[in-house]
Formats: structure tokens, sequence, C-alpha cells
């Protein structure tokens, strides 16, 4: 019998319009454009307005529309929904259920997964492994954030790092052997105190002293952070292509998460990729945590070939990481 293995056959993105300049964020915060240019990468980051009234789900739904129109794809055929997010639209009731009803995913069960900025990595494990089983035929795996939800616009640590936006993909069976090869996903507990929020969970519920005390924003050691990104992203990327034999001039695309284009060029480097070879939107959208992989591949599309190797690499909150090893199955 032939093996079916999960192959990405579709992709959408979509950024909300407002534009957020590190020259606006100078006249916000203590910062400047020449810092936070060296230090990450970014130059601006897409915005969804919180007078605009809208969630991530909106954002989710604009990424899945764009893919359904472009890939020629009938709402009603795909048996699963997943939202990879860390800002869901509210607490309990799942984004992806608002979502999949919007697309007219009406046939199709659906649920969000949370693994800070490692949840598009880690659902696409999850999904691939729901089509190599052979139980359904076509997944929808959204990674969609409006992190300007939870960010703190008087803290410059944290403020000036990430933005808003989604990407989708369409994961379906496939017989050639293209999709994912290998996985290698990872997580450490002991990192939570490092990078997280601390209101608005089940440990601190909303109180007026929590809203008081600033509590339902983003937190970030950024040094401590970058530390462990540094080298886990790297170490799991250099294990990828160790146990699937890969050389550099074998992997087409490093497709790495956005949170620092230093963390992305230490990666790189360990794997002694050329930079020709590295997927980056960081300057343009910061970082979009749970859409910076879908992102990547919606910007790079018309790049990509058939039977293309693509590496991708994330770190997140958690502490959450991995690498994952996939064959692009389409021109
Ligand atoms: O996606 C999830 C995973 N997240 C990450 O991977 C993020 C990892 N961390 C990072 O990317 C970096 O640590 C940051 C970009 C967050 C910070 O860069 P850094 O080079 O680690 O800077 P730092 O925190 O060590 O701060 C250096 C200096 C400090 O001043 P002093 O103490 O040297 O006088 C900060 O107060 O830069 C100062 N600083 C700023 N200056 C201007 C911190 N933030 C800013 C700012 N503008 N926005």
């Amino acid at each position: 019998m032939t093996k079916i293995t999960a192959a990405i056959t579709a992709v959408g993105g979509y950024v909300p319009q407002f534009v957020l300049t590190n020259q606006m964020l100078e006249s916000m915060v203590d910062t400047n454009d020449e810092w936070i240019t060296s230090r990450t990468g970014i130059k601006e980051r897409r915005i969804l307005k919180p007078e605009e009234g809208q969630g991530t789900s909106f954002l989710a739904i604009k990424a899945a529309q764009q893919l359904i129109e472009k890939g020629n794809v009938n709402p009603q055929e795909i048996d699963l929904v997943v939202v990879a997010t860390a800002t869901p639209d509210s607490m309990v009731a799942s984004t992806a259920a608002f979502v999949a009803s919007e697309i007219g995913a009406t046939n199709a069960f659906a649920y969000d997964l949370l693994a800070a900025c490692s949840s598009f990595l880690f659902g696409m494990s999850s999904v691939a492994s729901q089509i190599e089983s052979g139980r359904y035929k076509k997944v929808l795996l959204i990674g969609a954030d409006k992190m300007s939800s939870i960010l703190d616009y008087t803290d410059r640590t944290t403020c000036i790092i990430f933005g808003d936006g989604a990407g989708a993909v369409l994961f379906e069976p496939n017989e050639e052997g293209l999709g994912l090869q290998d996985e290698y996903l990872r997580a450490d507990g002991s990192g939570r105190q490092f990078l997280g929020m601390e209101g608005g969970g089940s440990i601190m519920p909303a109180t007026i002293e929590s809203v008081k005390a600033r509590k339902h924003y983003i937190f970030q050691d950024g040094k401590t952070v970058f530390k462990f990104a540094v080298s886990n992203m790297a170490d799991v990327a250099e294990k990828i292509m160790t146990r699937n034999k890969l050389t550099d001039d074998d992997v087409s695309w490093l497709v790495p998460h956005q949170a620092n284009k230093r963390i992305i060029d230490a990666t790189a480097k360990r794997m002694g990729l050329d930079h020709s070879k590295v997927m980056m939107n960081i300057q343009r959208y910061g970082n979009t945590t749970s859409a910076t992989l879908p992102l990547l591949l919606s910007d790079y599309e018309e790049q990509l070939k058939k039977g293309d190797k693509l590496v991708f690499a994330a770190f997140g909150g958690g502490f959450t990481w991995g690498s994952i090893y996939l064959k692009w199955a389409y021109n």
C-alpha cells in the first residue's frame, strides 16, 4: 500500500492595513529606529486597530478566505479547522469554531491550539498526523494573532516587537512522498517565567487590581529568551538536517519564526545556509507569533517549486520550540 503523507496544497495570508512604523513608536515610547532596526530587524508592523472592534478571528477568516479563493477550495469539503493562536477572540469558546462557520466550512469540526510562537509548528504536526492516519482528507491550519490586544504601548521592551496578522495552509493526503517528512518538537515549562502574560488566566483572573498593575499585557525577559531561542532554534534545525542527511545544498529554504533577525541569522549560520535561502518578512510585519510561518509561505509561494526541501524552525513562550522538515508539493 502507498504511504500517505500530509502535504500543503494551498496557502493564504492577511495583514491589517494600518502600518505602525518605528518612527511612530518613537513618539510613543523612549526608542528609536536605529535601535529597533539593529537589534531586531523590524522596520514596521501591521496593527488591527482597537476601534475596529475585531478580534483574531477577523484576521484568520481573511487569510482562510484568500486561500479558499486562490486554491479554488470548496469549504464544505474541509474536515477540520485548527486555529493556532495565543490571542483567541475570548476565553472558553473556540475561535476556530467561529472561523469555520464564517468561511462556510459547515462540515468541519474545529479547535484552537495554543503553544505561543510555536503554535503553528505544533499545529503542522497535529494536522499532518490526522491526514497520515487516513482519518481526514482536508485540514485547514490557520496561524493568527492579534498581538496588539495584549501589548502595553508604554513598555518599549515589548511593544516594538510584535504585530498582527494571519496565515492559512491546507493539508491534504499525498502519495508521491511529498509534504511533512520529519519533526523534532520540544517543550520546557520552566521557561514560562521569562515570557508570558500573568493576568487573565486561571491563576490570576481579571480584577481591578490586576488591571491597574498592567498584568494583562505580555512580558518578556528579552535577554534570557534570546539566549534560549538562539541556541535551541539552531540546535533543532541542525538535528533535523543531520537526521535526514540533508546538506546545506539540499535545503531549499529555511522557514524560521520571525522573532528577531539576529536569531534567524544565527540559525541560518549553524545550518550553513546562504541568506538567499532564508525566508524573511520580519522587517515588514514584526513578530506575529502564530502567523509568522504561514505568512512566510504566503509571501514566498510564487518562488516555491514542487520538491523543494523546507526546514521550519520556531521558538516561543512556554518554552516551546522545534523544527519540521517538509517537501513542497506544488509549483
Ligand atoms: O517570539 C517569541 C520569542 N521571543 C524572542 O525570541 C525574543 C528574544 N529577545 C530579543 O529578541 C531581544 O532580547 C530584544 C529585541 C527583546 C531586546 O534586545 P537586546 O539586544 O537583548 O536588548 P536588551 O534587552 O539587552 O537591552 C539593551 C539596552 C538596555 O539598556 P541598557 O541597560 O544597556 O542601558 C535596554 O534598556 O537597550 C535598552 N532597550 C531599548 N532601547 C531603545 C530595551 N528596549 C529598547 C527599545 N529602544 N525599544
